[in-house]
């Protein structure tokens, strides 16, 4: 099928781009600054909303996976506007013109859109954000919701990867730097969420795109941790030495937005509907050691 996926430079959308050429789809790949390695390169500013409507009435998609945004959640809280415009008025744009053009749209969202104080959350459970960039997102999704035909929303939780993207490493990648040069690495053990693998993602959000799966996803890790279990677990799959891992809480941060303190996601209606699994953290620390090339000593 003809997919149009934005974002196709980003840590998900990499992975997204990559399984997609593996599945023989025609595949515009839009990015912004960084032109991405798979499909049809397509830049796409996305701060400018006609480009959208005319992006995709030029390439005639059957589905559109939706996989870009302002991911930085401090920056959101900060440059208020610029996160509006990517994550909702972009989305809203995008979301008119794949009703228009008849195109399936996979809008790929986040944990953040709950307020963390109980954790597990089901696709039924009331979205209440606590920061600007999950307030963003959830405006992202009523959008999608109110002006998408068909449509399926992803929510996905603390993504992980193998490989920088958008010039930027992930959580795991940043920890496996540091501890292999043998420094310290502060790491909370009072935020939980369902750390989710880019590949494993990708696999979920590719079939419910093929298979025009509609509704909302949690598709995301099937495991609850701390970022100090996670961590943790990854030194345990790659042979590092957790001994370097420095216990440390969210209110010592100073971060500019606040966090969810356990946004982690009930994965259930997603592993029962899907042929690709949300895959334990065990088994996706697994898949990621093999992505990385490395072996255990
Ligand atoms: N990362 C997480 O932990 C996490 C957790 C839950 C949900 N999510 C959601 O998952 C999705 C993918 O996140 P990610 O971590 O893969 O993102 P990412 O690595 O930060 O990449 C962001 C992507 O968005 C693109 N983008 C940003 N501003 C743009 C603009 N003005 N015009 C066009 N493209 C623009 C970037 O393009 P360029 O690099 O080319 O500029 C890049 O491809 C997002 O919807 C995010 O909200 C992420």
């Amino acid at each position: 099928m003809r997919i149009l996926l934005t974002g196709s430079s980003g840590l998900l959308g990499s992975a997204i781009a990559e399984l997609a050429i593996r599945g023989s789809h025609e595949l515009y790949s839009a990015y912004n600054q960084h032109q991405p390695r798979s499909g049809i390169p397509l830049k796409l500013d996305l701060t400018d909303l006609s480009a959208i409507g005319r992006a995709v009435r030029k390439i005639r998609p059957d589905a559109i996976v939706h996989a870009a945004a302002l991911t930085d959640v401090d920056r959101c809280e900060r440059e208020r506007d610029l996160a509006l415009r990517v994550n909702y008025e972009a989305t809203s744009a995008l979301a008119s013109a794949a009703r228009e053009s008849g195109a399936f749209l996979v809008y790929v969202s986040t944990d953040y859109v709950f307020n963390g104080e109980r954790g597990l959350y089901s696709e039924s459970d009331e979205p209440d954000p606590v920061n600007f960039y999950g307030y963003t997102k959830l405006r992202g999704e009523e959008s999608v919701e109110e002006l998408a035909g068909d449509y399926c929303i992803a929510r996905a939780s603390v993504i992980y990867g193998a490989a920088p993207a958008s010039g930027k490493a992930n959580f795991a990648l940043w920890l496996i730097e540091r501890l292999r040069r043998g420094e310290g690495a502060r790491v909370l053990v009072d935020q939980y969420a369902s750390p989710t693998l880019n590949s494993g993602l990708a696999r979920m959000i590719l079939e419910a795109a093929e298979r025009g799966l509609g509704g909302i996803y949690h598709m995301a890790g099937a495991d609850r941790v701390s970022r100090y279990e996670f961590a943790a677990g990854l030194c345990k799959a790659l042979g590092l030495d957790a001994s370097l891992l420095e216990p440390a809480r969210m209110e010592d941060m100073g971060w500019a937005a606040r966090r969810p303190r356990d946004s982690s996601l009930d994965v259930s209606k997603a592993a029962g509907a899907l042929r690709a699994k949300p895959l334990r953290l065990i088994e996706a620390l697994g898949i990621l050691r093999g992505e990385l090339g490395c072996s255990l000593e």
